[in-house]
């Protein structure tokens, strides 16, 4: 079955970025979520990164529009009955996207596929509430989603070959690299990228060192574009918290607990760049 409009639920950083990356690619998109202002918030950021892109003539001002135009928003999920294929990005809790996959399954025509941009949570257990497990796969976006080259492609245990192959050439079509993985907790980029933010939070929990020295160390000693603690308050310290659980309850192993500065800091309200304040302020 041919691809042509796409519903994109959640309008958050990732669901924003989705929905600008298929728009980009000549994909209708019904991005939806529950509440009118994170929609008009989302379409504020496309306009935006969408402008970025023509002002440094990545693409022209036709296509800028033309992408703009083909985003249609809606707070009605049944909206989703008529899409040819779902991504769902929705905030990483299993009690929401359970029953989002719930819902979905019911909404949705019987043979398009459902993707989750999850980043760590369990392919196969959310493919497992719905009557159509095979057709269930992680497609896992990178943040800023309009830069990053990088789609997990994860495959759940009853995930089909032909729901990988349709995903993988679908982040083709993006313009994006897609790499295979199987389902594990925090998949491989999670798993290795979150042990080393959090353990740079022990660090300067600890007195190791500064912020800001730490990520001197990994901006200037190995090439990262970000430090680890620029990256968590870019990512969003909230969603660390969540994947650090993920991971520790998962794996079951205490190398993955999270940090006690992180806890504290999310029981704060400090969530990083979207909130004003992380490990830096803003
Ligand atoms: N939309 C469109 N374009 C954007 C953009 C956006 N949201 N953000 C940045 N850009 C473009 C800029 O226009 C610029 O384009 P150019 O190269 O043509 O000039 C380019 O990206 C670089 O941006 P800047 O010059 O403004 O800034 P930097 O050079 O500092 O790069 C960065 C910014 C790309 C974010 C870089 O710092 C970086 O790569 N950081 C690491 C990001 C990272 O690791 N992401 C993964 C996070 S983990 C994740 O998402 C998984 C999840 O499950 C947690």
């Amino acid at each position: 079955m041919e691809i042509k409009s796409v519903g994109v639920v959640g309008a958050g950083t990732m669901g924003n970025g989705i929905a600008h990356v298929f728009a980009r690619s000549g994909y209708n998109v019904v991005l939806c979520d529950v509440e009118d202002r994170f929609l008009q918030r989302a379409l504020d950021t496309i306009g935006k990164n969408l402008e970025r892109e023509a002002s440094k003539g990545k693409i022209t001002v036709e296509q800028k529009d033309a992408a703009f135009g083909r985003i249609h928003t809606t707070i009605d999920r049944e909206a989703l009955a008529t899409v040819d294929f779902v991504i769902e990005a929705a905030t990483e809790k299993f009690e929401i996207k359970s029953q989002l996959f719930r819902d979905l399954d019911r909404i949705c025509r019987p043979e398009i596929i459902l993707a989750t941009n999850t980043s760590s949570i369990s392919i196969t257990k959310l493919a497992a509430l719905t009557k159509r497990p095979e057709k269930v796969i992680g497609m896992h976006f990178f943040n800023p989603v309009p830069v990053m080259k990088l789609v997990e492609v994860i495959r759940g245990l009853a995930t089909a070959q032909e729901t990988f192959e349709a995903v993988r050439d679908l982040a083709v079509k993006l313009e994006k690299t897609p790499v295979e993985v199987n389902d594990f907790p925090g998949f491989v980029s999670n798993r290795v990228l979150m042990p080393l933010l959090n353990e740079a939070m022990f660090a300067v929990m600890e007195g190791v060192a500064t912020p800001e020295a730490v990520d001197e160390v990994f901006k200037l000693g190995m090439a990262h574009p970000m430090g680890p603690l620029t990256l968590a308050d870019f990512i969003g310290l909230d969603v660390c918290l969540d994947i650090m659980r993920v991971l520790e309850s998962g794996l079951g192993d205490p190398k993955y607990r999270p940090c006690p500065l992180l806890i504290k800091m999310v029981d704060a309200g400090w969530l990083g760049r979207k909130s004003g304040r992380g490990f830096y302020k803003y």
